[in-house]
């Protein structure tokens, strides 16, 4: 089973942690500073093994991106590209602005014909990545129970074998995987969580996924 180095230490890390661990993998959560999740780590059952961003992306031979989508430039570099150039890099982050959302509509520090997982993309073209898990709450991510059954999830990216890679994990993870083709699918992708968050800024309704129905 592959080793699974999550670069984060909210909520979405430990949530995709929790999972990873339960579906068998081996997982090292990377953080800037380790103490922070010392008390998470015991009720993880310490079966998860906690690091600097460096030692979690060379640990992984898949890698979780789970951090502030502002700062998620910055953490690759912390972590270091020759750890991460050749492998999968699934990609949790959205381009949230540094304002609060107005009616209920977040604000993104991207325009509506770019994406954050494109300008990763472009900027290091060695790594595979994959968007997933950005458009729905921490508390879904893992074997969610809807009463209608897997509910959806859009991933898009450029690398066919990363796809089916991460096809197959959201499989395992209760999930019906879409693929929407290539990196540039992100900008709708990543919107979706605009949509997503909205019954929950309206009215702290935070509680659904989303579903294809097709004819
Ligand atoms: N929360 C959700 O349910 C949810 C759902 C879908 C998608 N997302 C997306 O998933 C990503 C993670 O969300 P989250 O709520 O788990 O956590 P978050 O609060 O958005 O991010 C926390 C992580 O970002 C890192 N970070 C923040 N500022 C940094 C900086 N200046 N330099 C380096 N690292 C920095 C932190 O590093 P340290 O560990 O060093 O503090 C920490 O690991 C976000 O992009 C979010 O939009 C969230």
């Amino acid at each position: 089973m592959k080793k699974v180095g999550i670069l984060g230490s909210g909520q979405v890390a430990k949530a995709l942690a929790s999972g990873f661990v339960r579906h068998g993998y081996e997982v090292m959560l990377g953080t800037r500073d380790v103490t922070k999740l010392a008390e998470w780590q015991t009720t993880a059952g310490n079966q998860v093994r906690v690091g600097s961003f460096e030692e979690a992306a060379k640990f992984g031979d898949l890698i979780v991106l789970a951090v502030l989508g502002r700062a998620a430039q910055e953490v690759i570099h912390m972590a270091g590209i020759a750890h991460l150039d050749g492998k999968t890099i699934i990609d949790t982050t959205n381009p949230i602005a540094e304002v609060p959302p107005e009616d209920g509509v977040l604000k993104y520090f991207t325009g509506p014909d770019e994406s954050l997982m494109e300008q990763l993309q472009d900027r290091y073209p060695a790594m595979h990545f994959v968007k997933a898990f950005n458009s729905v709450g921490n508390a879904y991510m893992v074997d969610p129970q809807f009463k209608e059954g897997r509910p959806t999830m859009f991933i898009c990216g450029n690398n066919a074998d990363a796809k089916q890679e991460v096809k197959g994990i959201l499989y395992k993870f209760g999930w019906e995987p879409e693929d929407m083709g290539k990196a540039a699918a992100a900008r709708p992708i990543e919107q979706l969580c605009v949509l997503w968050c909205l019954p929950g800024f309206l009215n702290n309704q935070w509680g659904h996924a989303v579903k294809l129905i097709k004819a």
